[in-house]
């Protein structure tokens, strides 16, 4: 299986702002323990490269370098371990320089022209970068019907309250988001929230795709309804314990 196939599989691609590259080792604990074993570390600041390097060390974490702008920053990642490349955007520097480093790229895209401008780069998983502002889970299905082989990534916004409305449209193989990795807990050291987040959000998309299995295969309006009744339960109590953790990513 291939490094992005693998990472969409996990439907939910952990974006870690790291302060120090310290953080790293309780981080990738943390993710493994909550059952999500991935994780995009973004170029925000310095430690990345030192963070990725570590995550990449375990051996038991897919790891990824988030907000990567720059060839020199492909660079980086690429040495110090990072199995691929997110850009908030797509540039088409950026998506050569990963590619003939062997390492596969993610870029950002949100209008049917960047779509279009991506495929003729040959990319053909797209971050829909920032997604909420950009319009939400409408403005995907709306852009997926003209892009049939296009897969999306939603980014941005993205939290237990709306993750089921990404995951049930057929052409996004997975989201990412902060809400299960904030900044607040990583500052105090409190790595068991972060595994509380992680496995939460877990079951969340497990719930989510067992209601689109159910809607599918019944078809019936009952199941759907309960199904969703329980997955906004479940979404209101981890918005909660989000919240409380505190989300300032
Ligand atoms: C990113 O870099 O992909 C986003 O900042 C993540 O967005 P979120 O913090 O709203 O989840």
């Amino acid at each position: 299986m291939d490094v992005l196939t693998r990472l969409t599989a996990h439907r939910i691609i952990p974006v870690v702002v790291l302060p120090s590259a310290e953080s790293a080792g309780p981080l990738g604990e943390a993710l493994v323990a909550g059952g999500l074993p991935v994780a995009e570390v973004t170029f925000r600041t310095a430690a990345a490269a030192q963070a990725i390097a570590a995550l990449a060390a375990r051996g038991d974490i897919l790891v990824g370098a988030g907000t990567v702008l720059t060839r020199q920053q492909v660079d980086q990642a690429v040495q110090a371990g990072a199995q691929y490349i997110v850009s908030p955007g797509s540039s088409r520097a950026v998506i050569e320089h990963a590619r003939a480093a062997g390492v596969p790229v993610v870029p950002g895209a949100v209008t049917a022209t960047e779509i279009q401008a991506a495929l003729e780069l040959g990319i053909d998983l797209v971050k829909f970068f920032p997604a909420e502002a950009c319009g939400g889970a409408g403005a995907v299905r709306a852009l997926a019907a003209p892009f049939a082989g296009v897969r999306f990534v939603p980014t941005g916004g993205v939290s237990p309250a709306n993750l089921g409305q990404y995951l049930a449209i057929k052409a996004v193989a997975a989201v990412g988001g902060s809400w299960m990795v904030p900044q607040s807990a990583i500052a105090a050291g409190d790595f068991a929230a972060i595994e509380r987040l992680t496995s939460q959000a877990v079951a969340l998309a497990a719930g989510s795709a067992a209601d689109v299995a159910a809607g599918g295969a019944a078809g019936g309006a009952a199941a759907t309804g309960n199904a969703a009744a329980s997955a906004a339960q479940t979404a209101a109590a981890i918005t909660t314990a989000a919240t409380a953790t505190g989300r300032e990513n």
